[in-house]
């Protein structure tokens, strides 16, 4: 019988009870990611496992061997050897068939596993008395966040996507106008705004195109748009925009509402350059949202990036894992493993998902893990445990991270009502202004009756100093009031040199005002002081 559910402690020394940690060599074909880095292993150490690596492993990511021996990983020469010395396994692809094999009872294996696809060996290593912790089974909560694997490489892929998509379109991404003549700059289209599809929006605003995105959820819209990009909408009614969010995901959209979607997608087809997807339903095949006759009219020389092409891709004419160029020169990329095309950056974000991970199974960090069913995320990810399968998980009992409220739509005006609107705005503001200066004209009388001249003509001046002073402030944009402080320091220095004449006066109103004229500038200028260090903090390195 299975020593069902325990982490086996069998091989440790008389008295040791930490638990070792260890991470083979990819086996999968042309995947250069690595589970373990060696600043994850010195964190993982902290927790109070014992850390080995299979030699070599994290070569193809950039880490070598010696680099884990001076984190203190202890270095195995083979695959079988380690399997045999470790507890807990942490891979990043699913095990292999030869890899499942050498899994034990009581040991722990965590790594992508894919349960739906993966049910028989789910079953094998169930039956076997090993635990199974999917990394792609971590729920979209917010406390799990930083073990979301998926998340951490969706956003690699998206950045990536649009590198890619770069290297292989002719033109720059930014518009530019030179001696050598006008460089109009490209347009980007992104399909689905996940965890990818907003990378890939915040790369492409950044690298100046000029960028559309859509999605099914509407509430990804002011998302979206605070990254800089176009929400594209559609002429559908909200309610029967049934892309609602469950789980953080979308769901299947309505026959109508696709057809919409893709006669806007034929609108905008002939203007994109680079179009990238990323539409994704958990657990379905990726639906088919830009079409044959939508690549037909894209223009010689623009780049699909066709981020879903392991479920079957957004576009029908891409093939998994490879590059094509169609009859009329569109190049569509259908790789599949773009994370791995970046491994030192994909394997310490891998890395440390998986660190946290250890972290929450390890509550004491006495390097002993507390494979706590009870624990929301725990649970979620646990596909097989304690001698049985455990998979599907029961819904957690957290909300996922999802629905924001839909931002509203902006109502389209008709130009009658544009200028309409336009003028009543215009005659509120009128009436405000006029009221304000017959106010102040009179109030300006009042004093002009009761105080001497001399001093009247220090107070219009006075009063004109502050209007026109407010008017500039008011309007400085938010990017420049840092600079604006430096201006008010100066202001503030002249203020304190006029007050200093003034303090030895021999009247107390003046002395009084000279004061609080020195302490009112001095805050001025030592907080300016304070919030710049505080800004100038904020950039250094800890
Ligand atoms: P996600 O679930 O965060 O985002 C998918 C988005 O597509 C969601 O916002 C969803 O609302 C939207 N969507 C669904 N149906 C849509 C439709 N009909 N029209 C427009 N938008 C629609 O997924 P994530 O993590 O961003 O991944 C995106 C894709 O990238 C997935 O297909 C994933 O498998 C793939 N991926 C590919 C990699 C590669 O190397 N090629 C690496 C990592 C992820």
């Amino acid at each position: 019988m299975p020593r069902c559910g325990a982490i086996r402690t069998r091989h440790l020394p008389e008295g040791e009870t930490a638990l070792k940690i260890g991470t083979p060599k990819e086996v999968h074909e042309g995947e250069n990611r690595v589970a373990m880095t060696p600043d994850s292993a010195l964190q993982l150490q902290k927790l109070g496992y014992d850390c080995a690596i299979e030699a070599g492993a994290g070569a193809a990511a950039g880490f070598s061997d010696a680099a884990y021996e001076a984190a203190g990983v202890e270095v195995i020469k083979t695959a079988a050897a380690l399997y045999k010395a470790v507890d807990i396994v942490a891979k990043v692809r699913p095990p292999s068939e030869t890899e499942a094999k050498r899994l034990t009872e009581g040991q722990l294996l965590i790594s992508f596993f894919w349960p739906a696809q993966n049910e028989a060996q789910m079953k094998l290593l169930a039956e076997k008395g090993a635990s199974v912790i999917a990394m792609d089974m971590v729920p979209r909560i917010s406390r799990a966040q930083k073990m979301d694997a998926l998340s951490s490489m969706a956003n690699i892929a998206g950045y990536r996507a649009v590198i890619e998509a770069g290297n292989n379109f002719g033109r720059f991404f930014t518009g530019q106008i030179t001696a050598a003549g006008k460089v109009p700059p490209a347009k980007v289209l992104i399909i689905g705004a996940g965890v990818a599809g907003l990378a890939a929006i915040g790369t492409s605003t950044s690298l100046g195109a000029i960028t559309y995105a859509f999605d099914v959820r509407p509430e990804v819209a002011e998302q979206v748009e605070s990254m800089g990009a176009q929400f594209v909408y559609l002429d559908f009614k909200e309610e029967q925009q049934d892309g609602a969010a469950t789980g953080g995901y979308a769901s299947v959209s309505s026959p109508e509402f696709r057809e919409a979607q893709l006669a806007k997608f034929r609108e905008l087809a002939p203007e994109m350059d680079i179009v990238i997807t990323t539409a994704l339903i958990p657990n379905r095949e990726a639906p088919e949202l830009w079409t044959e006759d939508m690549v037909k009219a894209m223009k010689r020389g623009s780049v699909i990036v066709d981020l879903a092409a392991e479920k079957g891709g957004n576009c029908k004419l891409t093939v998994m894992d490879e590059k094509i160029v169609t009859e009329n020169g569109v190049t569509i990329i259908g790789y599949t493993d773009f994370p791995s095309r970046m491994a030192a950056q994909s394997s310490t974000l891998y890395a440390t998902n998986i660190r946290h991970m250890m972290t929450d199974l390890t509550p004491e960090k006495d390097g002993k893990v507390n494979h706590n069913m009870e624990d929301d995320v725990i649970r979620g990810a646990t596909v097989a445990h304690a001698g049985a399968v455990t998979f599907p998980p029961p819904p957690p009992k957290v909300a996922a991270i999802a629905a924001a409220k839909p931002k509203e739509k902006p109502k389209e005006l008709t130009a009658e009502q544009k200028r309409a609107a336009e003028m009543a705005a215009f005659k509120a503001q009128t009436k405000q202004q006029v009221t304000l200066l017959v106010v102040g004209a009179a109030l300006l009388l009042g004093v002009g009756l009761v105080a001497p001249a001399s001093f009247m003509q220090h107070f219009i001046v006075f009063v004109l100093a502050v209007f026109v002073g407010f008017q500039v402030i008011w309007n400085v944009s938010h990017s420049l009031h840092t600079p604006l402080m430096a201006v008010t320091n100066a202001i503030s220095s002249i203020i304190i040199l006029g007050a200093l004449m003034q303090i030895g006066s021999g009247s107390f109103l003046v002395i009084l005002l000279a004061a609080l004229s020195v302490f009112m500038a001095g805050i001025n200028i030592f907080g300016g002081f304070l919030v710049t260090r505080r800004m100038l903090a904020m950039f250094q390195k800890s």
